[in-house]
């Protein structure tokens, strides 16, 4: 998947201006992360990218990321990239150096999931 491809699938899914800016953020920093550790910026940044996608139609943590992982593979998303994803939700186990660097770079952009259940809204501003 591309960068395009992974942009429109933010758009056809998440309408909060704010949370469209913390993927973007959250994108961005993954992006600096992997040029850092030399490690390719694309897939770090993809999944940066769309780690929230599915947040406005799965609200709670019994639903995200995991309901969202069947749209990503039906969307032809990688499936390592499927994974690392997952891996930021709280209980989720982080193996690889990009699923820490999600995790770590989530809760540095502003939240965490604790924030994601209150309210989105005012978390994401
Ligand atoms: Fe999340
Ligand atoms: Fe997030």
């Amino acid at each position: 998947m591309d960068r395009d491809q992974a942009w429109g699938i933010v758009c056809e899914f998440v309408k909060s201006d704010s949370l469209r800016k913390h993927m973007l953020s959250v994108e961005f920093a993954m992006r600096g992360y992997a040029q850092h550790y030399g490690e390719n910026a694309d897939s770090w940044g993809l999944v940066g990218l769309l780690h929230d996608f599915d947040w406005e139609i799965h609200p709670t943590l019994e639903q995200h990321p995991m309901d969202g992982a069947p749209i990503l593979r039906e969307r032809g998303l990688a499936e390592a990239d499927v994974q690392t994803i997952l891996s930021h939700g709280p209980l989720a186990e982080r193996v690889t150096l990009r699923d820490k660097t999600l995790h770590a770079v989530d809760e540095l952009t502003g939240l965490d999931h604790g924030g994601h259940v209150g309210a989105p809204e005012q978390e994401y501003q």
